[in-house]
């Protein structure tokens, strides 16, 4: 049977790790050709042993999203070799200072959360813009459960700033690039176990627990839970929607 992605060609930021790695496997099941873009090249080449070992197709580039000049020429690269139509924002990091810390501290979490999380998002998609027009592509950004509220758990008014910028840069572009046949969607995770939170998950237990007494589902999720909603996004399943974000975070937000 032929994979919901066949025939395209998908480049996800952040695709050495975590959300993205369980994106990009999933992505190079369906049939797409998978591009991971990451800072940690190590990271990248891993999802490739990955992608390879059960017979897919990928390839990496090594990528600081945060570097607009960088995003346009490994755009121009990949281009060369045939157009993305699909485009999987995210690339991210969080720190959990409180806004009365530190302030040099506090001001270069800031610089560097918005700078990653959303100046990356837009460095990345402009690089590509021209590429998904011509494809009529889909977008993915990775939003959050703080694209909505503030999880204290000790979380960054930056992160939950950067999380509300990603949907609002979701609605924004859907509603700018409809007419070209591009699509673009917002999936909110909730607590999905990878690096990025691992420190806090040990440092905190009872955080994590006040963050599954507020989880129907009752447990933290894992990266393979948003492959699915990413997968539904990128594919024709989903040719009617747009501007949209399809919460993947076990409930949370019912209680
Ligand atoms: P992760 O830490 O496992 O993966 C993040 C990836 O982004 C890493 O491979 C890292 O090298 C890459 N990266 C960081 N800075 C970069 C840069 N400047 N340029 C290029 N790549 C860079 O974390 P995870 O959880 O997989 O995070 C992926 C996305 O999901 C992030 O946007 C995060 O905010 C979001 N998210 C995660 C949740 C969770 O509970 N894990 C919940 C909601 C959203």
């Amino acid at each position: 049977m032929a994979g919901l992605l066949e025939g395209h060609v998908a480049a996800v930021t952040g695709g050495g790790s975590g959300i993205g790695q369980g994106i990009c496997q999933a992505y190079a099941r369906e049939g797409a050709r998978v591009i991971v873009l990451d800072i940690n090249l190590d990271g990248a080449k891993e999802t490739i042993g990955l992608i390879e070992a059960a017979g897919g197709a990928a390839s990496a580039i090594a990528l600081d999203v945060t570097d607009r000049e960088a995003c346009k020429a490994a755009a121009a690269e990949i281009g060369r070799g045939g157009k993305i139509s699909i485009l999987v924002n995210n690339a991210g990091i969080n720190r959990r200072n409180p806004i009365t810390g530190e302030a040099a501290a506090v001001a270069r979490d800031w610089d560097d959360i918005l700078s990653i999380n959303l100046d990356g998002m837009f460095n990345v998609t402009q690089a590509f813009l021209d590429q998904l027009r011509a494809t009529r592509g889909r977008i993915v950004n990775i939003g959050s459960i703080q694209s909505f509220v503030h999880v204290s758990w000790p979380n960054s008014a930056a992160y939950t700033t950067s999380k509300h910028g990603v949907l609002g840069f979701t609605r924004a572009l859907a509603a700018e690039l409809g007419k070209d046949g591009v699509r673009v969607n917002a999936i909110g995770p909730g607590l999905i176990e990878t690096r990025i939170n691992a420190e806090a998950r040990a440092r905190n237990p009872e955080m994590v627990a006040m963050v599954m007494r507020h989880t129907p589902l009752g447990r933290p999720g894992k990266p393979a839970d948003i492959a699915g909603p990413a997968v539904f996004l990128a594919s024709d399943m989903s040719a009617y929607v747009t501007g949209s974000i399809i919460m993947a975070d076990g409930g949370f937000r019912t209680i």
